[in-house]
């Protein structure tokens, strides 16, 4: 299934108070863009809409080319999307790494053996296989974050949510962080303050503004898009 979001004309506010009008955004199958503005403005919310945690008050939202017009309608898109909470904490399932990990999947039905072997997968994947048997409130922000990446991914959305998903690490684990992400063939939408870290991630860089989205493309980062479109099926085969 291929993957769109389309926004138009969304407006919204928060306790009374207006915080955007008008914004209008379409993302495509297998974009990665990037949201910023100031604290505050609404960035949080706009996921959240996204993710079908907040009704719409204005405006049309569309996913995987179907009109959400109630929370009900997000039923059934809900295992297509993968949120990252911008607080892992908030986010954890289950107090052992492994089995927050294979959390989701086991509520989903999938067998023990299978939800074992796919969370194996899934930790060296991301590089975190050596703390399968820690317990996540005791580990670094970077390595909670990367658990929780790990527990997003799992299920295999088509679409990625990531709120802030800097905030509190260090330098080494955001160039980490760049390198996953730019690894991950799915829609991405980012939603940041930190313009060096989406300038090395996304293509498209939306600014949140009272009267609505500014674009601006990215031109720091051509490659990363030019290769995961490229790549499918170049490789050799042997008979
Ligand atoms: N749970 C909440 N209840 C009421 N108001 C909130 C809540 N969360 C955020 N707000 C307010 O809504 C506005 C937008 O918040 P948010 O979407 O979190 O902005 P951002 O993520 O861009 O910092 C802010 O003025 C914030 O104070
Ligand atoms: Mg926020």
């Amino acid at each position: 299934m291929s993957c769109s979001v389309t926004i138009k004309n969304l407006a919204t506010s928060r306790d009374g108070v207006r915080l955007y009008e008008n914004v209008t955004l379409d993302v495509s199958h297998k974009e990665k863009i990037a949201i910023i503005g100031p604290n505050g403005c609404g960035k949080t919310t706009l996921l959240d809409i996204i993710a079908g945690l907040r009704n719409i008050e204005e405006g049309a939202l569309e996913l995987f080319h179907q009109p959400m017009t109630s929370l009900a309608d997000f039923k059934s898109m809900r295992h297509l999307i993968g949120y990252l909470f911008q607080d892992s904490d908030n986010q954890f399932l289950a107090p052992i790494v492994e089995d927050d990990v294979a959390f989701s999947l086991l509520a989903s039905g999938v067998s023990k053996e299978e939800a074992k072997l796919k969370t194996a997968m899934m930790l060296q994947d991301l590089g975190i296989e050596h703390l399968a048997k820690k317990i996540v409130y005791h580990l670094s922000g970077g390595e909670k974050k990367l658990v929780a990446l790990a527990g997003v991914l799992i299920m295999e959305p088509k679409l990625m949510l990531l709120d802030e998903p800097t905030n509190g690490l260090d330098q080494a684990m955001q160039l980490r962080l760049v390198d996953i992400l730019g690894r991950i063939d799915k829609s991405i939408i980012i939603v940041s303050h930190h313009k060096e870290f989406i300038e090395l991630v996304v293509e498209k860089i939306y600014e949140i503004t009272p009267t609505g989205l500014i674009c601006s493309l990215n031109h720091k980062n051509g490659s990363h898009h030019h290769h995961s479109h490229t790549h499918d099926h170049s490789h050799p085969h042997t008979h």
